[in-house]
């Protein structure tokens, strides 16, 4: 049995700054509103004209965590892509990256599991390192968001959150089993699906019937999100599976020297260091400078906390996300 270490980190947002005060020109909101609500100062947007779409972006995220890793895009045995804002409805980034990168025909797979699409794609690539059927995999979590969000008033409550960007990981296989990826959770709860959704366009709400329906009150192609009721359990699921990744491997909170959470909202990542007693040097948050780029969040996050000196060989790493399905888990790292 091997080991899964992480070897190259690597991130890439826009460079287009969208203040709050930008967006209560479009819609009514204020920099006090959301700010107080989620923490958020700004986020970027992919400009116009600049091409970036989750692919592009992904893959320039992903060349940088290569390149650190001391590898080559040949290297790369595994390419898992976590994604809700997909270029295509299919088929899927993975194969676009594998494309952009020009890689050997290596396997490429698409996780469509919103804010708990990087902590799903670890666990997997995790699986296939350990079993020794991979050596080096490259894990990526992009998201074009600003494309696909309804930029009036209608739709504030979802649109203000939501920004682009990109991360990306390469795991490598390691022989030292006490250090690298200690554990991984996973979970669902498919009955709260609708809660935080995107219902079209799908096979259910497929094209005809968008074209046929024309209606400009349709608001199934835009988020919807049940706001209090996901924040509720997120704080829980969060909670949760820090104390279950903590408990499989005897680790107290107090063993953290790092906790990434989801950056879903500043409110959720301060109740859940309140919980766990931890201090601020032992929580990363970006969350004010890039809102919630969903699958990219973490990635992003870490890579920022580990370029600014913030992770330090042995130490312990949490990483923990809640979102749409509803999903949730974590991954546990010795550094
Ligand atoms: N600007 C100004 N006012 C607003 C805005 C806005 N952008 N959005 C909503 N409001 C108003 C509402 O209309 C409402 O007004 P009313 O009281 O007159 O009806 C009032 O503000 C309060 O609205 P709430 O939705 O109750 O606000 P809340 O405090 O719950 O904050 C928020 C909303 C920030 C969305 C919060 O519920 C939240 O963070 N939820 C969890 C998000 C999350 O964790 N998502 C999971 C990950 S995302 C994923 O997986 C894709």
């Amino acid at each position: 049995m091997y080991s899964s270490k992480i070897t190259g980190l690597g991130s890439y947002v826009p460079d287009r700054v969208v203040t709050n005060e930008e967006l209560s020109t479009l819609m009514e909101t204020s920099d006090e509103w959301i700010q107080e609500r989620t923490g958020i100062k700004e986020r970027r947007w992919v400009d116009e004209g600049s091409g970036d779409t989750s692919a592009t972006m992904g893959a320039k995220a992903a060349k940088i965590a290569i390149e650190r890793a001391g590898l080559t895009k040949d290297d790369i045995d595994f390419i898992i892509f976590a994604t809700l804002s997909p270029d295509m409805y299919f088929p899927g980034c993975g194969v676009q990256v594998q494309d952009i990168l020009e890689m050997p025909t290596v396997g490429a797979l698409d996780v469509r599991n919103q804010c708990s699409g990087f902590v799903y794609s670890m666990s997997i690539a995790d699986q296939f390192i350990k079993t020794g059927m991979y050596k080096n995999i490259l894990v990526i979590g992009s998201e074009y968001h600003s494309g696909g969000l309804d930029l009036t008033t209608r739709g504030r409550s979802v649109s203000v959150i939501f920004g682009d960007g990109a991360g990306a990981a390469v795991l490598s296989r390691s022989e030292d089993t006490t250090k690298g990826i200690l554990s991984t959770h996973l979970h669902s709860e498919g009955k709260h699906a609708k809660e935080l959704t995107v219902e079209g366009p799908s096979i259910a709400h497929w094209v005809p019937e968008i074209l046929e329906e024309n209606d400009p009150n349709d608001t199934s192609y835009y988020p919807y999100m049940n706001g209090t009721f996901v924040f509720k359990h997120a704080v829980l699921r969060f909670s949760q599976a820090i104390i279950e990744g903590l408990k499989t491997n005897n680790l107290e909170a107090s063993d953290i020297g790092m906790l990434i959470p989801h950056q879903a909202n500043l409110r959720i990542s301060q109740f859940v260091q309140k919980k766990f007693g931890l201090n601020d040097d032992q929580v990363f948050n970006n969350i004010q400078k890039y809102g919630n780029t969903t699958a990219a969040s973490i990635p992003i996050a870490l890579t920022e906390a580990w370029e600014k000196g913030k992770i330090k060989d042995d130490d312990i790493v949490v990483l923990a996300a809640f979102g749409s399905g509803f999903t949730w888990g974590s991954v546990i790292i010795k550094w």
